[in-house]
This record gives structure tokens, sequence and C-alpha cells, in this order.
């Protein structure tokens, strides 16, 4: 292991960049921090590594810092301390080699592994996911599972494992997540909030909670039926945002993008569904829907779409968070609730009717009360989450009291402008 460390690290000043099977360019770095990508020539049109970066002879640069799009699967919270713990003996671990370690087994269609390395050097662990998720030592195997790590390219605070498990037709791409000690009950949290928003008629991935409630899996949505990978770029960056500045997002930036890549119904669809998304938030008390929890995603640059919802949590309910702010704007402002300043937005930005905007508020409180009715009976069978899951189901039902504002309006502020 140690040998192969310091083989990564050796070259990890120039990276074979690669899109499926095909290498289709070169990312090295350039003066002290800076890096500098290239395509390699006679690439097709559609093996672009980013959308951000069309395919073309003419190279593309960044100064200062490691270019957007290859810093968005880098791991942060949990598995970067987790990397610094284990193989900090070996490793100076700055983005490059970070990138380096953890760039052929990322969320997403792009490969980034050191130059001369196979494509697939490292993969996702091979798990049978149902058997762990019914194991009374769910939480203990998942740790283990940590342990064999040898790096995931996939960002967030909390700790995670990227597995495949067998399924009838082809192997099955999920995350698993655990929680941690600051948020007590956080795999069930998310999982009941995570139902709300289904129930509520927004997409979702499959996702599944463990028997004994310690981690969640989320089925991946960065695969196509066939296993293929699929591009996943999140809006930090496709705002070409580093992801520190991932609360520092716009609802206007991100509808920009959304027309800069998707297409007719599609790019309808994904304001619609960000729309509700913000509202559902709102009601739910998800203070932390930030830039690198929404995304586009793709198989080529004709078939642009927000991806699935995912890391919906109920942030609230924990009194660290509990004034917590949101994380994205609207109009300048970070609403805590919809008014007017959110309908206009809504029906400027999103062409979304007043009849609309009600019958979307009416399912985001349908939602919530059914997962509410069925947290209630998880709760019963589950006492050690019942603290948690009253203070949750006491934020929904503050969040569907906000919501009855589209029942009511103020007259002036469903005018239209
Ligand atoms: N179902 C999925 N399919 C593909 N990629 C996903 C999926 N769920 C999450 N991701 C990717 O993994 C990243 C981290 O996941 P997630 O946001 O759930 O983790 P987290 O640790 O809770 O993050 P945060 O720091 O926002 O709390 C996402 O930003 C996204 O890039
Ligand atoms: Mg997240």
């Amino acid at each position: 292991m140690t040998d192969l460390l310091a083989k990564v690290q050796a070259n990890a000043h120039r990276l074979d960049v690669y899109v499926g099977d095909h290498r289709v360019g070169t990312l090295e770095r350039q003066g002290a921090a800076g890096s500098v990508f290239a395509y390699l020539p006679d690439v097709g049109r559609n093996d672009f590594a980013s959308l951000l970066m069309p395919v073309r002879l003419e190279s593309y640069a960044v100064p200062s810092a490691l270019i957007p799009t290859f810093q968005q699967n880098l791991p942060e919270g949990f598995l970067r301390r987790k990397i610094t713990e284990r193989f900090g003996k070996v490793l100076a671990t700055d983005d490059f080699v970070l990138l380096a370690l953890t760039g052929a087994n990322p969320i997403g269609r792009q490969r980034v592994v050191p130059s001369g390395f196979a494509r697939n050097w490292a993969g996702p662990l091979q798990v049978d996911i149902d058997a762990l998720m019914g194991d009374s030592k769910a939480g203990s195997l998942f740790a283990e599972l940590l342990d064999r790590y040898i790096g995931f390219g996939v960002s967030g605070a909390l700790p995670k494992v990227l597995v495949q498990g067998r399924a009838t037709i082809h192997d099955e791409h999920w995350i698993l997540k655990a929680g941690d000690d600051k948020l007590p009950g956080l795999a069930v949290n998310e999982f009941f909030t995570m139902r709300a928003a289904q129930c509520a008629g927004l997409p979702v991935p499959q996702f599944k909670l463990a028997e004994n409630g310690t981690l969640l899996a989320v089925k991946r949505f960065d695969h196509d039926a066939l296993g293929n990978a699929l591009g996943f770029e999140d809006f930090c960056a496709l705002l070409a945002m580093p992801p520190e500045r991932k609360y520092g997002g716009t609802m206007e930036r991100i509808f920009k993008a959304i027309d800069a890549y998707a297409d007719g119904p599609r790019r309808l669809e994904a304001k619609e569904t960000l729309v509700a998304a913000h509202l559902f938030c709102m009601a739910a008390g998800n203070t932390d829907a930030h830039l690198k929890n929404f995304g586009l995603v793709y198989a080529d640059a004709s078939d642009v779409r927000l991806a699935p919802m995912f890391d919906m949590v109920t942030t609230k309910v924990y009194p660290q968070y509990k004034n917590d702010i949101p994380a994205i704007s609207v109009a300048g402002k970070k609403l805590q609730a919809p008014d007017k300043t959110f309908v206009r937005f809504a029906q400027e930005r999103a062409g979304l009717t007043q009849a609309r905007l009600r019958e979307m508020a009416q399912r985001v409180a349908a939602g919530l009360e059914e997962a509410s009715a069925e947290m209630a009976v998880h709760s019963r069978a589950h006492p050690a989450f019942k603290p948690i899951g009253a203070g949750m189901a006491r934020e929904w039902a503050a969040g569907i009291k906000l919501l009855s504002y589209f029942d009511a309006p103020p007259k002036r502020a469903l005018s239209a402008p």
C-alpha cells in the first residue's frame, strides 16, 4: 500500500483524464497552485470533460487553483480527515494529490488518474447491500468498509462509501452514508425527509434505511439503466466556484446555468422542480440545500437534465441549526418563508402561475403530512428516535403553516408585476 501511495504522489503532477473508456486529456500543475487541462487530438465532441469545457485544441487554465470541475468530488469533512489520518505519513495531501488518489472512483463520468495508471486502478467496494442494510451490526460493517477505503471521489461533510452491489442485470451503484455524533438520528432524519420529498412528488433516487437506523443507502443517479456512468456536475462546479463557496449561491445564477446547458422542456422542468425544492426546504426545515446539493446529469450535451433531489435533511431539528438561514438566496434574500419576493421570482423566472404555485405548495404540505404519519409509526417501533422524530414533526407542522401563505395570499403579493 505504501509503495502504491508513493507512486500516486510521484505521478500526481500530471494526471490522465478519461470520459468513459476514452482517454480525453491531461491535467497538469501549473506554477505553485495553478492547473491546466488540454484535450488530446481527435477527441469526439461528446467526450467533453465538463459542460464548461467543450472539446477544443486550446487548453483550459486556472492560474491559482485546480480547475473547478476537478474540485467537485474532492473529499471534504470526514473523508478528507480520514485520508490525512491514514495516509498523511506517505502523502502530502494538496488538491492535486487528493484528486490523484480519488479521481479513479468518482461521482460522474469523468475519471482522473495519475499519469500511466490504469483508468480503473481503484473502484467502488463490492458489497451485498441488502445484507448489509439488514445486519444488526450495519454500523460496524460500515466502519470496516471505511477502513478498506483507498479513495472515493465524493464530496460532503459526512462519512460515506461508494459501493457496488450485484443486481440481476448489471451491478448497481450506491452511496452508503452514516451520521455523526453531533447529529443524532441523522440517517433516519434523512430517510424521512427524503421520503417527504418523494411523497411531495419531487424526483428522488431510490433510498433505503438500515434496519437498525444507522445507515442510509442512496442509489446513484449518475449511472443509466445499463450501468454506464453519466455526467454529473453540481451547481458549484457549473458556476465555476470552488466547493468552499457552496453557500454563496443564488437561484438566479443556478437558473442561468440551466439556461446555458439544458434545452426546451428539460429547462422548464428543471426550474419548476427547483422552485418546488426550495419551497420544500423552507417547509421541511432544511437549511443545508447548498450549491453542491443540486446539479445537472447527462449522457451527452443534448440530454442535460436536473439531477434528482438528494441530501434532504431536516437540519432545523438540531439545536445548532435551529436558527440557521437557507443556503441559497432568491432575489438577494435568504428567504425563510414564501413571500411576495419568492412568488415574483417563481412567476418571472420559472413561468409559474399562481394556480401552479398553490398546487405545488399543497403537494409539499401533503408530502410532509404523509411522511410525518410514517415517521410516527417508525418512532413508536424505535423509541430512541422519538425525540428527533417529534422535533421533526414539529418543524414540518410549522412549515405546513408557512405554506398556507398560498391559500390566502395578500392580493398585492400575487398580482402580476
Ligand atoms: N444518489 C446520488 N447519486 C450520485 N451522486 C450523489 C448522490 N447523492 C449524493 N451524490 C454526490 O455526493 C455528494 C455528497 O453527498 P451528500 O450531499 O449526500 O453528502 P453530505 O456529506 O450529506 O453533504 P453535505 O456536506 O452537503 O452535508 C453530493 O454533493 C453529490 O455530488
Ligand atoms: Mg451534500
